[in-house]
């Protein structure tokens, strides 16, 4: 599903260049579901942020979802997100002015599917993640575990390839933070591809296998022996 070799990013700052991704190569099938971690500023972001098309690469290679990803323009990135990328972030990203429904809606807006059809998916999405009875609330009118599931609504939503996590649980307490890695694990049960960064071995342990990056590299890759079920 995700195939990366010898990705390499350096950040121009100035006079100074930083290289924050030395070499990286993963390979990740359909139907895995991963954990990223390392210690601060190891390259975390970076590497998700590229999975992610949101940034590009300096040199190296990336399939996605059989597609060579490597050399798009802008605009082919853009669209490759929208129709092969759910998104989860730590702070949620949901738009306060609008509802929860429509905050699923909007990135089916985007990729330009038909408004029947994108509520249809919206509320099938928010059924799953168990928020039938909010979709007319505001953001700030639910808790913050229901805004991470409403971003997960909003990233399953259009039915990506992948979807990827950044800390989706740094914001969150011990019990909601079980209570999202289950959802995680019920959507990989049903066939969803995840990837997720976490610094956390406790969040981890809910994932099939870990990648550890250090310093830009990748340092180990191991399945979870004693991974835990919800
Ligand atoms: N936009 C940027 N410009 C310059 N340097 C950056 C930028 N983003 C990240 N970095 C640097 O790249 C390295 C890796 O950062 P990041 O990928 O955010 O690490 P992590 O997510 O693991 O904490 C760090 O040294 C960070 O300061
Ligand atoms: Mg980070």
């Amino acid at each position: 599903m995700i195939s990366i070799e010898n990705v390499v990013k350096t950040y121009a700052n100035g006079d100074i260049n930083l290289t924050a991704l030395k070499g990286v190569s993963l390979h990740i099938e359909r139907g895995e579901f991963t954990s990223i971690m390392g210690p601060s500023g190891c390259g975390k972001s970076t590497l998700m942020n590229i999975l992610g098309c949101l940034d590009k690469m300096s040199l190296g290679r990336y399939i996605l979802n059989s597609k060579d990803v490597s050399n798009l323009t802008d605009d082919e990135l853009a669209f490759i997100r929208n129709k092969e990328l759910g998104f989860i972030f730590q702070s949620f990203n949901l738009l306060p002015r609008m509802t929860v429904l429509e905050n699923v809606v909007l990135p089916m807006i985007y990729a330009g599917i038909a408004p029947q059809e994108r509520r249809k998916k919206a509320l099938e999405a928010l059924e799953k993640v168990n928020l039938t009875d909010r979709i007319k609330h505001k953001p700030n009118e639910i808790s913050g575990g229901q805004k991470q599931r409403v971003a997960i609504a909003r990233a399953i939503a259009n039915n990506p390839a992948v979807i990827l996590a950044d800390e989706p649980t740094g914001n969150l307490d011990t019990q909601v933070t079980l209570e999202i890695m289950k959802i995680l694990q019920q959507l990989n049960n049903e066939g969803a591809t995840i990837l997720m960064v976490t610094h956390e071995p406790d969040v981890a342990k809910y994932t099939k296998r870990i990648v550890k990056l250090r310093d830009g590299l990748i340092i180990s890759d191991s399945k979870v022996e004693d991974r835990v079920v919800l």
